[in-house]
């Protein structure tokens, strides 16, 4: 077994890869960019490599010799289509052109998004559905899907898409833990009462980890469509809970014995859309809620099945969304976060 390669391990998902990759005994290198906060992965154990998915040859790097490499670097939030297709398309390109350029090319495990797929319809997605992303950020990570199909002849690929995911370290899903935590109030876009698939970054961790020990790879040429969905798996936690009851799950989680959820229409989350976005432009660094995020959080229910994960790789959930959710706010809560 070579060395494992992760991308993205100063990120949020990334950091919990790298600490159980590190737990089970793997040799774990990860790419870090000049500016990223790599200190506590060197500290854990893994070797850095200082690089950047626009830079070929420090992806050649840090490639060479690994037998996995675990793509996470991506970018969820942006001011333009160019922005997120510069790391979510081309970054995936280039990841897979060096692994087709490797003797032996490692196994390629893509993090994409549930983004890239679409919301559901009548059902929760599954991998063999269409994909019909609803976003700029949606379309790019499928346009990075899309490129690794392109290299699935020479480089075995795995995708998998998680919903939204939570757990300690994470920025995005805090900002609701706080909101609730603070003024007992969870405010709800739009007024049909959708649902959402989430998961924990560790349950995700272990669905990538299987991806890489036994996953169905993309096949060779994914064109035809009784092939959609091979070498895909999406990985959720069971529950599908309304934004509503994700919100009062939060605040049980967080001891407390009322949450007001408050509805907000169509066009007052639009004008949060817009304001994010023009307040991030102001400050040079763009909101976890803007237009692109406003025109998702509109768009429908977003759930997933796990069940071919599960059924495929042997994917399981050690406990429920709650305790999940509760581990996250003791976490929180010891680091001074909350
Ligand atoms: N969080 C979610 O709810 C969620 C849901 C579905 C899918 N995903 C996907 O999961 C992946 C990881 O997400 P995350 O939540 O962990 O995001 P994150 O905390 O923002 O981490 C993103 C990582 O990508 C790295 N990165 C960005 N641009 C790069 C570049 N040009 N070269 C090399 N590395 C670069 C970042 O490095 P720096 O530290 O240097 O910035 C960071 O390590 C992404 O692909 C995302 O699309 C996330």
């Amino acid at each position: 077994m070579g060395d494992v390669l992760v991308t993205g391990a100063s990120g949020f998902i990334g950091h919990h890869l790298t600490r159980r990759l590190l737990q089970r005994g793997d040799r774990v290198r990860a790419l870090v960019r000049v500016v990223s906060r790599g200190e506590r992965l060197k500290d854990d154990g893994a070797v850095l490599v200082q690089g950047d998915v626009a830079d070929l040859d420090s992806l050649r790097r840090a490639v060479s010799g690994a037998s996995v490499v675990y793509h996470l670097a991506g970018i969820t939030k942006a001011f333009t289509a160019r922005q997120y297709y510069a790391v979510n398309r081309r970054g995936v390109s280039r990841v897979a052109r060096v692994c087709a350029e490797q003797q032996s090319p490692p196994v390629l495990i893509v993090v994409s998004s549930l983004a890239a797929a679409g919301p559901a319809k009548d059902r929760p997605r599954e991998e063999s559905d269409e994909p019909r992303p609803v976003s700029i950020y949606g379309r790019s990570k499928r346009a990075g899907e899309r490129v690794a199909e392109r290299y699935a002849a020479q480089v075995p690929t795995t995708i998998v898409r998680p919903p939204m995911v939570f757990g300690e370290r994470d920025v995005g899903f805090f900002e609701m833990f706080k909101a609730i935590a603070v003024s007992g109030v969870h405010p709800v876009p739009g007024f049909a009462p959708r649902t959402y698939s989430v998961i924990h970054a560790d349950d995700l961790v272990e669905a990538l980890m299987l991806a890489a020990d036994r996953g169905e790879r993309l096949p060779a040429d994914a064109r035809t469509a009784e092939l959609q969905g091979t070498g895909y798996y999406f990985a959720a936690c069971d529950e599908q809970p309304t934004y509503y009851q994700l919100g009062r799950l939060i605040g049980t989680a967080l001891g407390r014995r009322r949450t007001l959820t408050i509805p907000f229409g169509p066009v007052v989350v639009r004008a949060v859309g817009a304001f994010g976005e023009l307040s991030g432009r102001l400050r040079g660094q763009p909101a976890v809620m803007n237009c692109d995020k406003a025109r998702e959080a509109l768009a429908g229910s977003w759930t997933c099945s796990a069940e071919k994960a599960k059924q495929g790789l042997g994917f399981h959930l050690p406990c429920s969304l709650s305790e999940r959710l509760r581990q996250t706010v003791q976490w929180y809560r010891d680091e001074g976060w909350l």
